[in-house]
């Protein structure tokens, strides 16, 4: 490997994330909370004096590259993340490289003049989560951990699955039986994970998940793991590098276990403060009504777990979100907000985004519902720069959008979804006079 793509000499570790602690640890300990006082723990770097207009070229430059860490939409960006002491740790798909995509259809609906969407659907494996997991398995792998671990909603599986195969380790996934997509489900199958279908929801599974991973001494790869957070600043970096390093007003983002909105606020922060960029964002997080801890907490300054969380975005079905404490105070930083959405409205503004020839999963499409929302009652201007992430791809819930189409999808608790913008096909049969007239 050329010197070029050796990390530079910086320290890194991992740090308590609660303030009144700030506990320190080795980059290479094998830490999910700190053992003091059992806060998040981040990564942290020192000797970190970049500049920034070098920077900008470098990962300018980068884009024309060959070089499989180059052409990462990810590892481009290794100098905003020097974790790793070699880089052939790495295992790459080359994630990221997800486009920006102005929709003026979508504004229109969302009473925007303007919007685009940072598509993260377009990953490797249709979602967000490989930006996280090309790091969290290159620092498994690192550690020589020979088996990874995850829970999930479906995506951070499908990812996880893939990274490890391709990585040589060993994937063990645990789902929420019945409650993943198909499309989710298939891929973990695919990859070639060992797949456990466990008859609890996310939250307890979670904890059963900790607990096991340190018995068996298997690398837990949730957002809970430092090392995913560090990963998915790049879809932020990745962003405003396609602006030119232009800041949005708004950067608007679903919320389930909280893993991105900490990863965006870090890396805004970071990015601010070593003048890559001149001022923040404000992050504008959305929460799907029946699993909505985090816009209680945002609102009313208590945390309480949702028990039963409830939503037909499965991918944001969470109701203990682990991260809370880091997305706060990114939101909070930022000077952001926090909104919630109906089934209704999640349903409709993913049609919508359909329509304008994008397309996403359901828990993304609650970013354009929040806007809706967020336009409405007057806090995000009709005027403002706005750039939504969509956090996964059209296909990885099939069964919804037909349930959608053909009026046939139902709430939790069987309250039924209006097919506001339903678009059925016809069934005709074989002959050219009828099927003409239909069509005249
Ligand atoms: N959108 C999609 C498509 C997701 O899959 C997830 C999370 C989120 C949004 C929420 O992101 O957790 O960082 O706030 N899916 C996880 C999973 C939980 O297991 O795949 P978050």
């Amino acid at each position: 490997m050329s010197s070029f793509l050796q990390a530079d000499p910086v320290q890194a570790d991992l740090v308590c994330f609660n303030p009144s602690c700030r506990a320190s640890y080795a980059i290479t300990e094998v830490l999910y909370n700190c053992p003091k006082c059992g806060g998040l723990l981040e990564a942290r770097y020192s000797n970190l004096h970049p500049d920034p207009t070098e920077l900008k070229r470098l990962f300018r430059d980068r884009r024309a590259s060959n070089v499989p860490l180059d052409a990462s939409g990810v590892w481009r960006y290794r100098e905003l993340f020097p974790f790793l002491d070699d880089y052939r740790h790495v295992v790459t798909l080359r994630e990221g490289q997800t486009p920006l995509l102005d929709s003026p259809l979508a504004a229109k609906f969302g009473g925007l003049d303007r919007i685009t969407f940072k598509h993260q659907g377009f990953n490797p494996t249709g979602s967000f989560k490989d930006n996280g997991m090309t790091c969290g398995a290159a620092q498994a792998r690192r550690l020589g951990m020979k088996r990874v671990a995850c829970v999930s909603t479906g995506n951070t599986s499908a990812s996880m699955a893939a990274y490890a195969a391709a990585g040589g380790l060993e994937a063990l996934i645990f789902l929420p039986h019945g409650n993943i997509s198909f499309g989710k489900l298939s891929q973990a199958l695919e990859y070639g994970a060992k797949t456990l279908e466990v008859e609890a929801n996310f939250d307890q599974i979670l904890a059963l998940v900790r607990i096991l991973a340190e018995k068996l001494g298997i690398y837990l790869l949730n957002s809970v793991n430092p090392f995913r957070i560090e990963g998915q600043k790049s879809i932020m970096f990745e962003m405003l590098d396609q602006r030119d390093w232009q800041v949005p007003d708004w950067v608007v983002l679903p919320g389930g276990n909280l893993g991105n909105t900490s990863a965006f606020g870090k890396a805004l922060r970071e990015a601010w403060e070593i003048g890559l960029i001149d001022r923040l964002p404000r992050l504008a997080v959305v929460q799907a009504e029946g699993a909505s801890p985090f816009y209680d907490l945002f609102h009313t300054g208590k945390f309480n777990t949702v028990e039963n969380p409830e939503t037909l975005a499965t991918a944001i079905r969470i109701g203990d979100p682990v991260s809370w404490p880091k997305a706060l105070h990114e939101v909070r930083t930022t000077n952001g907000v926090v909104e919630k959405v109906t089934e209704q409205e999640i349903a409709d503004a993913k049609a919508q985004i359909g329509r304008a020839g994008i397309g996403c999963e359901p828990a993304s499409a609650a970013t354009l519902a929040g806007i809706r929302k967020l336009a409405a009652a007057g806090v995000i201007d009709p005027g403002a720069d706005v750039v939504a992430v969509l956090t996964g791809n059209v296909l990885k819930d099939s069964d919804y959008i037909y349930k959608y189409h053909t009026d046939k999808l139902e709430a939790p608790g069987g309250v039924k979804i209006r097919s506001t913008f339903g678009n059925r096909s016809i069934v005709v049969p074989n002959d050219p006079d009828r099927i003409e007239k239909l069509l005249s």
